[in-house]
């Protein structure tokens, strides 16, 4: 044979497999005797290395190691060199078990203090505060006005912001060459969708979906091509009202929005209305109601005039009525649209109604 471990020596390969040992222990070495080199590992850092020393003490001391190959050698050396030759194969064997044991004995304690550092929780450290949210004040308004008009008996109807024509405009007797449209430009799609540009939209689907009599009020989102500016916004809410039964008259219009705008700003509410035109209803009045805030003796919010502009109202044109298949002859109705954007910039005097929609949480954590 001419390996060359089979022409060393007994003692020699005894020393040999101490040499290959010591070599791979050398980076172990620093844990025994310099504890300051163990701080700078993690723990995860300090569980490879537990996992690397206990391979190294495998490949080292184990079955196949090279220091278990010379203990086979003890009954081949010569009677006289035995006892001598087992103790240094002994004795070496001890040493590289105290080393790996003291190696290990280190890391162990380094992983335990970091596993108790990493699960201990500081008692005393101040908690986060979970902060609550809270809803838009547009929202706020809007379940003020859902919740007087539920008392009174309205359900609530939510519908489509994507609209046809035919029920932005047309059903609402607002034909194609009619100037209301140009003053209510609003976002195209090239399929001949639009944004709504009012919520009057949904009283055609109502009575559509629910036939009558029908009372019912529509909050929702609409849309122009407007210019922001401190009181316009290319998008905005409004709430839309509508009642048709048999009988209904003006009086009944009348009656409804002075007692909502009793419930929304104080018993002692004046209602007004001024004759106006809207093209789905006739006669139309826009209502105007005494300042919440000056009651009527002028102040900066009603411009001095003692009256707040809120909203546009009517009784439902025959047309709008015939379009959805109801006959004039025996149903009349109400309806009313009102801006809830505007009536939130007003009761919270705000200057710019574009605060409402830049969604800067410093403003709107002030309404609760
Ligand atoms: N849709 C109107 C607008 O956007 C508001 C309005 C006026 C609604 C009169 C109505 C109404 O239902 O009767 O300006």
């Amino acid at each position: 044979m001419t390996d060359s471990q089979t022409e060393l020596s007994p003692e020699q390969q005894v020393a040999a497999a101490r040499e290959a040992f010591e070599q791979e222990f050398e980076r172990f070495a620093r844990f025994i005797d310099d504890s300051s080199s163990l701080a700078g590992l993690d723990l995860d850092q300090a569980l490879a290395e537990q996992r690397a020393l206990a391979d190294l003490r495998t490949r080292h001391l184990g079955k196949k190691s090279a220091l278990a190959a010379t203990k086979k050698l003890i009954g081949r050396v010569a009677a006289a060199d035995r006892a001598a030759f087992g103790q240094v194969v002994q004795a070496t064997e001890a040493a590289l078990v105290k080393s790996l044991d003291d190696a290990d004995q280190n890391l162990k304690q380094h992983i335990e203090t970091q596993r108790v550092a990493r699960e201990s929780i500081d008692v005393t450290m101040p908690g986060r505060r979970p902060r609550s949210g809270h809803r838009h004040p547009i929202t706020l308004l809007r379940e003020r006005v859902e919740d007087i008009f539920v008392a009174l008996g309205y359900a609530i109807e939510d519908d489509r912001e994507i609209e046809t024509d035919f029920y932005n405009f047309d059903a609402l007797n607002i034909p194609e060459y009619h100037p209301a449209r140009a003053s209510q430009d609003t976002f195209y799609t090239t399929e001949g969708f639009a944004l709504r540009t009012q919520t009057s939209t949904v009283q055609i689907h109502a009575m559509q979906r629910r036939g009558v009599p029908v009372r019912m009020i529509a909050p929702g989102r609409v849309f122009r091509r407007d210019t922001p500016d401190p009181t316009h916004n290319p998008m905005f809410f409004q709430v839309e009202g509508l009642c048709v039964d048999r009988g209904i008259t003006m009086a009944h219009l009348k009656g409804t929005v002075a007692e909502f705008l009793r419930r929304m700003f104080g018993a002692d509410t004046v209602t007004r209305f001024r004759p106006s035109y809207f093209p789905f209803t006739e006669p139309s009045a826009e209502f105007d109601f005494s300042c919440f805030k000056c009651k009527g003796s002028g102040c900066r919010i009603c411009k001095n005039s003692g009256w707040i502009e809120l909203g546009g109202s009517g009784m439902v044109h025959p047309n709008v009525l015939r379009a959805v298949g109801v006959d004039p002859q025996v149903y009349s109705g109400f309806a009313f649209g009102l801006g809830i954007d505007r009536m939130c910039a007003l009761m919270y005097e705000l200057d710019d109604i574009r605060l409402l929609f830049e969604n800067d949480v410093r403003f709107l954590e002030q309404f609760r």
